[in-house]
C-alpha cells in the first residue's frame, strides 16, 4: 500500500520554515508516495499551497503507516494524535526536550532526529545542522552589519577613505566559517577563534586570521569538549586583547547537548570600542556572552549585544529548501514504489533513530534523560 507523507504546519513561535518545498515534495511523489500538505504549511517560507503541484492540501488525518515530516518537533498534543508505528522525522531536539522524547516513546512512534545524524562524509548531504548553521552564520553577519554604526568594507571616496571594519568570529564550526566568508565578502578584516586544532586551516583558507590562545580542546566526533578552569582563564586573557579592537563580534561557540560556553565576559565588553556590536548566535543555548539576553538587543554602555533566536528562520525560503533536501537524501535510499523500508543496521539510520516500538533506542539520549 502506498504510504502517505504528511507535511506538518510548524507551530513553534517565530518558526517560518517548512519541512518540504514544492520541488522536493514532487521528488517524493515521483518515488511513488502520496504527499499531503497541511494548509498554509509553506506560507511563511513563501511557498503558498498553490506552488505545490499535484499535492493534496488538507488538514492531516493520521493513520498507521504515515511518514510525518516536520522542522521542529510537533506539540505533545499532535504527537499523541499520531498512530503507533508512524515514522516521524525532524529536528526533535532530544537532549533539551525530554517530554517530547517521552511522548514519542509512549506513542510507539519510530522517530528520527535530524540532529543525531553522524558527521561522516556520506551523511553530509543529510546534515540539517550544517545546512541550517550555514544560514545562521550568514544572517549573523548581516545582523552585525545592520546594527553597527560603521560600514564593513574599505571605501575610497571623494569624502575620504573609510577603513574596513574588524570582525572577530568566535567558534569556527559550520556557522562560524560561513560568518567568516560572509564578513570577508562584505570587505571586513576577519579574525577567528576556535579551540579545535583543525579550525586553523579552515579559517585561513577563508582569508581570516586565527587567534591563538594556546588552548586546544578537540573532543569526540570532531566536536569541542568543555574547557578546564585554567584553559578558560588562558582563553579569556588572549581574547580580551583581540575583542578590544573589534567593531563586530559574531559568536557561535557550542558544545552539543550542553549549555553554550560563556566566553565573552562583562569585563571584556567593558574593554570594547564605542559602537561595537556582538551578535551572540549561541543565545538559544545559554549564550557565549555574559550580557546576552535571549531574543533581545541589549545596549550595555556603548556596546550593542544581540541574542537572536531561530536565526535560520530569517531566511525561511532557502532554509526550507536545504532542509527538505536533507530529508530527501536521508530517506530516499530506503524508498521504492511508495514504501519506506528503513534499514536499522545502516550507520546513519542507527545513529539518528531516537524512539521505536515504545523504547528510547538512542543510547546517549536515554542515558542523558535518565540522569
Ligand atoms: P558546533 O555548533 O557544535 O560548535 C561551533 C564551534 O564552536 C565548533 O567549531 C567548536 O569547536 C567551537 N567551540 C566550542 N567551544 C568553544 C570555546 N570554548 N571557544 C571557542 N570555540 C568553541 O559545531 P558545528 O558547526 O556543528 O561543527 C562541529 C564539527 O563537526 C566541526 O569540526 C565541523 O567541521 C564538523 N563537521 C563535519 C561534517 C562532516 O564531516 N559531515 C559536517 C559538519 C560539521
Amino acid at each position: 500500500m502506498t504510504q502517505n507523507i504528511i507535511v506538518l504546519k510548524e507551530g513553534a513561535a517565530k518558526e517560518k520554515r517548512v519541512a518540504l518545498d514544492p520541488v522536493v515534495a514532487k521528488r517524493f511523489k515521483d518515488l511513488g508516495f502520496t504527499v499531503t500538505l497541511t494548509p498554509n504549511a509553506g506560507k511563511d517560507a513563501y511557498f503558498p499551497d498553490s506552488s505545490y503541484q499535484d499535492i493534496t492540501v488538507e488538514a492531516p488525518k493520521f493513520s498507521e503507516n504515515d511518514i510525518v515530516l516536520c522542522v521542529q518537533s510537533p506539540s505533545i498534543e499532535t504527537i499523541k494524535s499520531l498512530k503507533p508505528g508512524t515514522v516521524l522525522v525532524g529536528l526533535l531536539n532530544p537532549y533539551q526536550s525530554p517530554e517530547v522524547v517521552k511522548a514519542l516513546k509512549d506513542q510507539k512512534i519510530t522517530s528520527l532526529a535530524m540532529e543525531l545524524i553522524p558527521r561522516i562524509t556520506r551523511a553530509q548531504s543529510m546534515d540539517a545542522l550544517s545546512s541550517q548553521a550555514t544560514i545562521v552564520g550568514y544572517e549573523g553577519v548581516l545582523m552585525a552589519a545592520s546594527l553597527s554604526p560603521r560600514l564593513f568594507p574599505m571605501l575610497t571616496t571623494a569624502a575620504g577613505t573609510i577603513r574596513p571594519a574588524k570582525v572577530v568570529v568566535i567558534g569556527a564550526g559550520v556557522a562560524g566559517l560561513q560568518a567568516i566568508g560572509t564578513a570577508r565578502r562584505l570587505g571586513a578584516q576577519v579574525e577567528a577563534y576556535d579551540i579545535r586544532p583543525d579550525a586553523k586551516e579552515q579559517v585561513e583558507s577563508l582569508g581570516a586570521k586565527l587567534i591563538d590562545t594556546g588552548v586546544n580542546a578537540a573532543g569526540e566526533g570532531g566536536y569541542a569538549r568543555e574547557l578546564t578552569a585554567e584553559e578558560v582563564a588562558m582563553q579569556a586573557e588572549a581574547l580580551k586583547k583581540h575583542l578590544s579592537k573589534a567593531h563586530a563580534v559574531i559568536s557561535t561557540a557550542a558544545i552539543p547537548g550542553r549549555k553554550a560556553p560563556t566566553i565573552i565576559t562583562k569585563d571584556m565588553v567593558d574593554g570594547m570600542l564605542e559602537g561595537a556590536v556582538i551578535i551572540d548566535l549561541a543565545a538559544e543555548t545559554g549564550g557565549n556572552c555574559e550580557l546576552t539576553k535571549v531574543d533581545s538587543i541589549v545596549h550595555y554602555n556603548h556596546v550593542t549585544i544581540s541574542g537572536p533566536v531561530n536565526v535560520a528562520s530569517h531566511a525561511p525560503l532557502h532554509a526550507s529548501e536545504m532542509y527538505a533536501k536533507n530529508l530527501l537524501n536521508l530517506l530516499s535510499p530506503f524508498m521504492a514504489e511508495g514504501q519506506l523500508t528503513l534499514d536499522y543496521d545502516d550507520e546513519v539510520i542507527a545513529q539518528c533513530l531516537l524512539t521505536k516500538d515504545g523504547e528510547i533506542v538512542h543510547e546517549r539520549v536515554r542515558q542523558a534523560l535518565e540522569k
